[in-house]
């Protein structure tokens, strides 16, 4: 078993920062609920523990609260924010509500530099605060280690006992060397080694794979997307021809898709690979279709149709493999006032029949997304496929407002293959989280040469994204704008007019629909 760190989650919205960040250090890292009886933490054998930050005061009469027990359990612990306030309110020392909330960038000077935590680091350190309560005593046998303009108490240790705490959150961007200050912990005060690596995780996800599925068949709908990518390169290695893929192409994909998971899964992977060919079924039951939740619940009842149908062809099998991740998976806390557990991810790629009587492998649950799109390369997957964009399950269905008809199909797509061909070309799609064309319905006058035209606009959307939650409109270069415009208008028949999309998310969505 992995050397791991135990994240007890109370909320913040950034629990999953710090989980990456530990991750980082090549160090495991799960996130639990903050009520996780401590005999269930203990189990699990964890070198350490964090307490995450929340958006809770202890005196509030439901603020969520750990078991005590976790105090007891011998290993070193980390308070953040909200974490800290709670080391103080179980172990003796004094919280109080503040004045006024602490937010944004402070100085922080650390008073003792033989505290492991800020090993290696400046005594001087931008950080990063937002809490509203403060400590004004410390618990019995901890000393202060920093300060702030506003704290005598922003980091406190108890040394014998392992205990730290920090006012501030380490794992945000905005606190520059915060990354070493977890480093620090997990390495120097929790002793871990680094041994999480997407190498070392090929060998044990492969060995626990064949443990579950023995020697029966498993299933996988690849939609050329990392995430289904990365799992069906992971199982095919752990199963070989045992693994069958299929491919639904429901008319809806971008130009070149069918080709490129063929080269990659069937040619260069070899892996039993089936292809169906549903694209006139969708269209149909397309035709006529304008509003877009409609829209969306016709195709998803048509793929599990496509889907159930194909994989009994195939035949037999017991398993279905997803490429469900880690963010999927981990349990959301319903605390007041917490956004996190609100804004649970509102669609999942494929929706895949929960009727059908599979059991599920789902080698990647445990994984991030930067950590699915390493484990694709260490499998050698090409970074055509690693570093793609997100492309949602409904397809083109979402960027053509109203009807869906195979013209407009064919005009989006040509569009769409520019967008990405120049954006790609001017070194800007890695750094976009997507970029693409939206096809609108409406036609306008234009000239061409002598000719009049009327015409449909194709929008061009490009957004900076972390998780697709909210966005920015990103500015494109002005050269760049303008190659898209000339190029999408010559080349694409039946466009004659261009515009580019400078909404943000909120108030507006990425995609159009
Ligand atoms: P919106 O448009 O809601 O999109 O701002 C947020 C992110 O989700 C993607 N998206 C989808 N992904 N199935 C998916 O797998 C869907 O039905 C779907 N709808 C939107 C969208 O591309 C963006 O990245």
């Amino acid at each position: 078993m992995n050397e791991q760190i135990v994240l007890l989650d109370f909320g913040s919205q950034y629990t999953q920062v710090i989980a990456r960040r530990i991750r980082e250090c090549r160090v495991y890292s799960t996130i639990v609920p903050y009520d996780t009886p401590a005999a269930k933490i203990d189990a699990l054998s964890p070198s350490g523990l964090i307490l995450s930050g929340g958006p809770s005061s202890v005196y509030d009469p439901n603020a969520p609260m750990p078991d005590a027990g976790i105090f007891e359990l011998g290993i070193p612990i980390l308070g953040i924010c909200y974490g800290v306030q709670l080391l103080a309110h179980f172990l003796g020392g004094r919280v109080e509500p503040g004045q006024k909330r602490e937010y944004g960038k402070g100085t922080l000077q650390v008073t003792d530099p033989s505290c492991l935590l800020f090993r290696k680091l400046p005594e001087t350190l931008t950080v990063w605060n937002s809490h509203g309560d403060r400590l004004s005593r410390l618990p019995r046998g901890f000393v202060s280690v920093a300060r702030t303009e506003n704290s005598d108490y922003a980091a406190i240790e108890h040394h014998a006992r392992r205990f730290l705490g920090l006012q501030f959150h380490p794992e945000v961007a905005h606190t520059p060397r915060g990354r070493e200050v977890l480093a620090n912990f997990v390495h120097e005060i929790c002793g871990c080694g680094r041994t999480w690596t997407m190498r070392n995780y090929i060998d044990q996800a492969v060995e626990e794979v064949r443990r579950q599925v023995g020697d029966e068949r498993v299933i996988l709908g690849l939609s050329g997307g990392v995430d289904s990518s990365v799992a069906a390169a992971l199982l095919h290695r752990a199963v070989g021809d045992r693994l069958t893929c299929i491919f639904v192409n429901n008319g809806l994909l971008r130009a070149r898709e069918p080709e490129v998971v063929r080269e990659v899964f069937g040619r260069h992977f070899q892996i039993r690979l089936r292809c169906v060919e549903a694209s006139r079924q969708f269209l149909r039951r397309l035709r006529g279709v304008t509003e877009p939740e409609r829209k969306r619940k016709i195709i998803g009842r048509t793929f599990i149709e496509v889907f159930s149908d194909a994989t009994r062809r195939v035949g037999p099998a017991r398993f279905l493999a997803q490429g469900t991740l880690y963010p999927d998976v981990i349990e959301s806390i319903p605390i007041a006032g917490n956004p996190a557990a609100l804004i649970k991810s509102h669609h999942n790629v494929g929706g895949l029949p929960k009727k059908m009587r599979f059991e599920l492998v789902e080698p990647l649950k445990c994984l991030f997304k930067d950590e699915v799109r390493q484990l694709g390369k260490a499998l050698g997957l090409p970074d055509a496929i690693v570093h793609r964009q997100p492309f949602p399950g409904p397809g083109l269905a979402v960027r053509i407002l109203g009807e869906v008809t195979g013209p407009r199909l064919q005009i989006l797509r040509q569009a769409d293959a520019i967008v990405v061909e120049e954006i790609k070309r001017h070194g800007w799609y890695y750094r976009l989280w997507q970029s693409f064309a939206v096809l609108l319905p409406v036609r306008s006058v234009g000239v061409m040469g002598d000719e009049r035209t009327y015409d449909y606009t194709i929008a061009i959307r490009a957004v900076e994204s972390q998780d697709g939650m909210t966005a920015d409109w990103v500015r494109l270069p002005h050269d760049l704008l303008e190659r898209l415009s000339s190029r999408i208008i010559n080349e694409v028949k039946g466009v004659n007019r261009c515009v580019f999309d400078i909404t943000s998310k909120p108030p507006g969505t990425i995609e159009w629909e």
